[in-house]
């Protein structure tokens, strides 16, 4: 369970892109995000290459919700990549990396009239629409707006109920089945303040095969592409690819799943007796950022403490962090993989549960296997780096970590600590309390 440029050195310690993570949690403190820049890298040209190879017209967006800083928004630019933006944060993060707006894609499933007004003023390349309102206010608004409409292919996708988005029973898009696709698509045809670039959907996200994806491929291209007798620019299928949380997951790789959603569309497109090649867009997040993220926790409190079960205790190991800088576990039952950074190469022989220091039962790894640790060690927690920086809170009032980029034995900040008057900066104290 080693990613990217992880590896074990002579010292025994887990190194990333070059760095010894001992260090590197000495130098910058923990708890510690550490990006690698080299796997992200590679898994943007693996989305490329994998796509272009077998179906030329393929765009890549990066969704940005997965992790989104200025510097991640100056890799993927320098990639190649198109980005998703999901919120007015989002966008600005973007536009203050520089990052070419013609090459953004807007999405959310609440746009205020300001959100697209600002959108359109700024230039961005797409703006997804995910309702009829949506399509009302664009008329109104002056500018013309390149849209893609989001679809709902009705696919259930089989992954957490809270991540799933494919099935009629969401709050996203518009459901093909019912005629609020068709309505949209002949609003938006409609409408010369609305220039229809084509469809969108997204089915769900950490999708460890991809029958889903290529279920709703099919629906969008026969039931919306053929029917409405319109030649779309593009078919955005969304992201979704899941990674390797754990040993047993078995997820596509990148080129595994090119294949699939290239041959999907393609057969899609024959089948339906449609002749041009629109453009094929994909949008993955998690795949991009997931595996190459670490955080680094250092080692507290560890306790024995007797339960009924077998084997007649439980060991807890403390680390000082947990659900502020990783809801995943609270929120979806996520399970993740950790070693013992600093004594990486012996033998995973003691099952602990791993919890953070929340004033709650923030269980960060129940039941795992890692080497024996003592307080002061430095853990590691694999695959962090999609929806963990991103979703991080203060609860606690805990100060979120930073993040490191490293690559060739370098490492530099890109987020910094917050400091404990961070935590109070937006805090007032009005007169009639003084
Ligand atoms: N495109 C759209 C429109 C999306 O809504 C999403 C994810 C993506 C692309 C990227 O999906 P990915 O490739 O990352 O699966 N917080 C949750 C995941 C929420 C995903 C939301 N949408 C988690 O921690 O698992």
């Amino acid at each position: 369970m080693l990613f990217g440029t992880q590896t074990v050195n002579a010292q025994g310690h887990l190194e990333i892109g070059g760095c010894d993570t001992i260090e590197l949690a000495k130098q910058f403190g923990t708890p510690l995000y550490v990006m690698d820049e080299a796997l992200i890298r590679q898994n943007c040209r693996d989305y490329l290459k994998g796509f272009r190879s077998r179906y030329q017209n393929t765009e890549i967006a990066y969704a940005g919700k997965a992790f989104l800083t200025t510097a991640m928004c100056r890799i993927v630019d320098q990639e190649g990549l198109y980005l998703d933006v999901a919120s007015p944060g989002e966008l600005h993060t973007a536009l203050k990396a520089a990052f070419p707006v013609e090459r953004i894609y807007y999405h959310g499933n609440f746009k205020t009239e300001l959100d697209l007004r600002i959108a359109l003023n700024r230039g961005v390349g797409r703006i997804v629409v995910d309702n009829i309102r949506e399509l009302v206010l664009l008329r109104q608004i002056g500018r013309r707006a390149n849209v893609l409409l989001r679809l709902t292919p009705g696919i259930d996708p089989h992954t957490h109920r809270l991540i799933s988005t494919g099935q009629a029973d969401t709050k996203f898009g518009m459901n093909i089945h019912d005629g609020t696709a068709m309505q949209a698509l002949k609003m938006a045809l409609s409408s010369d303040r609305i220039s229809l670039k084509g469809i969108h959907c997204h089915v769900g996200s950490q999708l460890l095969d991809t029958e889903a994806h290529t279920a709703a491929i099919g629906i969008m291209v026969a039931q919306v592409g053929n029917e409405a007798g319109v030649e779309f620019e593009e078919i955005n299928t969304g992201g979704g690819l899941g990674i390797r949380y754990v040993e047993k997951d078995n997820p596509p790789t990148i080129d595994e799943f090119a294949e699939a959603i290239t041959h999907a569309f393609t057969s899609a497109l024959d089948g339906n007796g449609i002749s041009y090649r629109p453009r094929l867009v994909q949008e993955p997040g998690r795949s991009i950022v997931g595996m190459a993220g670490t955080t680094l926790y250092t080692v507290g409190t560890i306790k024995d403490v007797p339960i009924v079960e077998d084997p007649g205790h439980r060991t807890y190991i403390t680390v000082d962090g947990g659900m502020s800088d990783n809801p995943r576990p609270a929120l979806y039952g996520a399970v993740y993989t950790a070693l013992i950074a600093d004594k990486a190469d012996r033998e995973p022989d003691q099952v602990v549960t791993v919890s953070g220091r929340h004033c709650e039962t923030d269980l960060l790894i129940p039941n795992t296997r890692i080497a024996e640790a003592k307080p002061g060690d430095v853990m590691a927690v694999q695959c962090t780096g999609a929806y963990n920086y991103c979703m991080s809170s203060n609860y606690n009032r805990f100060t979120r970590p930073a993040v490191v980029l490293v690559r060739d034995g370098q490492a530099n900040v890109i987020v910094q600590r917050e400091t404990l008057d961070d935590l109070v900066s937006h805090d007032v104290i009005p007169d009639t309390l003084r």
